[in-house]
This record gives C-alpha cells, sequence and structure tokens, in this order.
C-alpha cells in the first residue's frame, strides 16, 4: 500500500504519520524531515534549503525532486511507503508521476488532513519537538515532565519555522503551489478528505478505517 498524506502546515501530517508507520508497517517518507536532517549534517543541500525553509518558502523543485528520487534509490521500499510532504507543487506530482509510472510505488490513495487557518496557527506556535522527531503541543500533547521528551529524555526545542511569521508565508505557498496538487489527485479518482479539527485518536480512528479497506 502506497499513500500520500497532505494538508496544510501543522494540520497533522507528522502526527498521523507516526501511527500510520507504525500500524501499518510502511515506510515514512517526509521531505520535511529529510530537509532538517540534511540542515543538521550541515550538508550543502540543507545549506541552500535552510535559506528557504526558514523564511517559510518552499525549496525549489530543482532541490526537492531529486532529492527524493535518490531517497527511493537507496531505500529498499518492501512493504509500501507514506509520503509526506511531498508532492507539494504541481511539477513536483508531475515529475513524481512520471518517476513511479507502472511501478510498485504507484499511489493507491490520497489523504488530505483538513484543518482551518487559525486552528492551524495555534498548532504549530505551540509545537515543540524532540531531537529524535516526536512531536508534542503545550495543550493537546504535552510531555510528561515541561520541555523533555517522554521517550528519549531529550530536550524538546521549537522549529525556528514554527512562528506566527513565517506560518503566514507557510500558508500562502500552500494556497498558492500545494492546494493544485490535491484537485490534480481528486480528478485521478484518489484524494479522500478527513476532518483533521478533531482530536488525534479520532483523526486516526478514520485513517485506519479507510486503510483496513484497502
Ligand atoms: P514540513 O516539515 O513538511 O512541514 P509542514 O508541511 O509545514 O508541516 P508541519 O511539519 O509543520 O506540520 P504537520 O502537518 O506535520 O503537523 P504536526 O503533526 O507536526 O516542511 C517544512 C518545510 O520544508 C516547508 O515549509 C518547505 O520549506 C520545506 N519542504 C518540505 N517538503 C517540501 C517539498 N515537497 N517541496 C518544497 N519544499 C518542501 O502537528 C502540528 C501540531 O499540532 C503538533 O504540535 C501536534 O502535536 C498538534 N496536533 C496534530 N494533530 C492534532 C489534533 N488532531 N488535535 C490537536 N493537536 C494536534
Amino acid at each position: 500500500m502506497n499513500i500520500l498524506i497532505m494538508g496544510a502546515p501543522g494540520s497533522g501530517k507528522g502526527t498521523m504519520s507516526a501511527r500510520i508507520v507504525q500500524k501499518f508497517n510502511l515506510t515514512h517518507i517526509s521531505t520535511g524531515d529529510i530537509f532538517r536532517s540534511e540542515i543538521k549534517n550541515e550538508t550543502e543541500l540543507g545549506k541552500t534549503a535552510k535559506s528557504y525553509i526558514e523564511k517559510g518558502l518552499l525549496v525549489p523543485d530543482s532541490v526537492t525532486n531529486p532529492m527524493v528520487v535518490s531517497f527511493l534509490e537507496k531505500n529498499n521500499i518492501e512493504n509500501g511507503y507514506l509520503l509526506d510532504g511531498y508532492p507539494r507543487t504541481l511539477a513536483q506530482a508531475e515529475v513524481y508521476g512520471e518517476l513511479i509510472k507502472n511501478s510498485s510505488l504507484e499511489i493507491d490513495l490520497v489523504i488530505n488532513l483538513d484543518v482551518n487557518y487559525e486552528i492551524i496557527k495555534e498548532r504549530i506556535t505551540g509545537r515543540w519537538m524532540s531531537p529524535e522527531g516526536k512531536i508534542y503541543h503545550v495543550k493537546y500533547n504535552p510531555p510528561k515532565v515541561e520541555g523533555i521528551c517522554d521517550v528519549s529524555g531529550s530536550q524538546l526545542f521549537q522549529r525556528k519555522d514554527d512562528t506566527l511569521e513565517s506560518v503566514v508565508v507557510r500558508l500562502e505557498e500552500y494556497d498558492n503551489n500545494t492546494k493544485p496538487v490535491l484537485e490534480f489527485y481528486a480528478k485521478q479518482g484518489k484524494l479522500v478528505n478527513i476532518d483533521g479539527e478533531r482530536s488525534m485518536d479520532e483523526v486516526f480512528a478514520d485513517i485506519e478505517k479507510l486503510l483496513e479497506k484497502k
């Protein structure tokens, strides 16, 4: 089973992805996570990506597409994948469509988490992360001890692009570039919209039902 998870920044893609890959044993591919790892390792790709990400802008397709191709080449995907945060421009969707055409990587389903922008702003500005990628929220999913990851004991931090100023730019990028991608998959009959404004458990229960039917 190969799935895309889409939705505006902060709609809950990363949170749901963690639960989906665990339950359905899929390979999680998050372009945002790959970029953050490249930035942490101070690679050339990371340096380029950083200059866009910190402003809330999308990284150019000329950087993002080859990075995804390279990930797929290096990782043997045996039991399907969950792609999170890609494609998010029409050009990316077209390039990816060509790449996976008639292969075992063809997309079965596109899940879109629908959340209004006022909720998004509260979710993003209240998000805290562990260095290992576990996602918390001060109100909706707080750690047991403030500022410390329940699992690893590491110090939590806020992403540099999680400021209100950056969120406004990210939502503009989403409106201008990513919404047309939803239309692209709707036309292929692959898109399913999920109300992402409910609790994490309720959203995941809907996703589970959907995937169990596949
Ligand atoms: P990326 O890392 O993909 O960020 P994003 O799309 O902006 O999404 P987020 O990670 O911010 O949010 P999310 O939807 O995963 O929400 P989460 O589960 O954390 O990309 C970052 C940047 O990289 C981009 O801006 C761009 O520059 C670049 N980039 C990445 N991919 C690219 C591409 N393909 N092309 C070009 N550039 C690219 O949840 C958010 C918060 O809400 C958390 O605190 C969580 O605890 C809480 N929460 C989640 N669900 C619920 C719920 N149901 N109820 C209450 N709270 C909830």
